[in-house]
């Protein structure tokens, strides 16, 4: 016998029941790590993971820098965790992805003015920003993604070898395993039939990118001075579907809101990446849920991961005195 409202309940229920094994299944931070005298910067960090990440630092007692695009939205954060933390050092610089000379600036000031950097967050990324080339010639996902982020940490490295040990975290993102990269391509959009299919798979070769590039850096560094690793937020409800469109938008709303996790759940592996004692000289790995999981299948080729290096200095416009031997 078809029983409509059995059917509706036992939907409720599995709906209900999911939403409870999947909130269990968060693991926190669980992290004392006390950041008083350490400097850390956090790319994106006006909302979603990055502002909590920066929050999180500065309850820490750390000199937080919100590197963030947008004046207004980078102010408005910083006064709001000076509020909340009590902790007065808190500054935000400006810093736009899509540019590599604001990159370039951007690292400039801060290689001037600090005197130390500890950990660098690379947090900052968007996805559906469809098919467009930046000023400086770069398919723009993949230049916010990865060759920005790439870039500022060269520019970096040297401060942050200064302030041994210390630390890069890269935010990633399990799209990665689901990738399509051909290296001579890195910075074309995705020939395929949708557009929207076309974003995700050039965010998700952004995001390889950058797992990639975590473990061929972590390979050049000693892990004892300056260690990288990259992570799996998990799925976040977070500003970065914010440019999605149509039915696409509704559906994925609908579903986010129900079942992603909060910006502060989202947050919980970048900030035990970033703090953990238990994680001390533990480099080149990768993080899900504050968890080192094995490397996703299609990061585990060493030999893409140099190609990749390779391309991304080139794609960065590194100067051969900035590239790391
Ligand atoms: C990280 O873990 C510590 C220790 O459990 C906790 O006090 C802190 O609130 C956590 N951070 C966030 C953002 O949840
Ligand atoms: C940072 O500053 C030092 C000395 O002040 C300088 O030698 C170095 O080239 C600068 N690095 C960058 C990336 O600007």
């Amino acid at each position: 016998m078809f029983c409509c409202s059995c059917v509706v309940f036992y939907c409720l229920l599995v709906a209900v029941v999911a939403k409870i094994y999947l909130k269990l299944r968060i693991r926190r931070n669980g992290s004392y790590t006390c950041l008083m005298g350490k400097t850390a910067i956090v790319t994106g960090s006006n909302t979603g993971i990055g502002y909590v990440t920066a929050l999180d630092f500065a309850s820490r007692g750390a000199r937080v820098i919100l590197a963030c695009r947008n004046e207004n939205n980078a102010k408005d954060a910083q006064w709001r965790i000076i509020k909340e933390t009590k902790n007065p050092n808190v500054i935000y610089k400006l810093i736009d992805m899509t540019s590599l000379e604001s990159v370039r600036a951007f690292a400039k000031d801060i290689n001037e003015t600090e005197d130390r950097i500890d950990i660098l967050v690379n947090n900052a990324g968007a996805g559906g920003l469809g098919n467009h080339n930046t000023d400086d010639g770069l398919q723009i996902t993949m230049q916010v993604n990865h060759i920005s982020s790439f870039l500022l940490t060269h520019l970096l490295l040297d401060k942050m070898k200064k302030s041994a040990p210390s630390r890069i975290v890269n935010v990633a993102s399990i799209a990665a395993r689901w990738s399509k990269l051909d290296v001579d391509k890195i910075n074309e959009f995705q020939p395929v039939a949708s557009p929207a299919w076309a974003d995700t798979l050039m965010y998700a070769n952004s995001k390889l990118c950058s797992i990639l590039c975590t473990t061929e850096l972590a390979a050049k560094l000693n892990p004892a001075e300056v260690t990288v690793n990259a992570l799996h937020p998990g799925a976040v409800h977070t500003d970065i579907f914010r440019r999605m469109k149509g039915i696409i938008k509704v559906v994925a709303h609908s579903i986010i809101n129900l079942y992603f996790k909060t910006p502060e759940e989202g947050a919980q592996t970048t900030i035990y990446v970033a703090t953990s004692n238990d994680l001390l000289g533990i480099s080149g790995k990768l993080f899900d849920n504050c968890r080192q999981i094995e490397l996703y299948a299609v990061a585990q080729n060493p030999d893409l991961a140099k190609k990749v290096w390779a391309k991304s200095a080139e794609l960065a416009k590194l100067e051969s005195s900035e590239k790391i031997k």
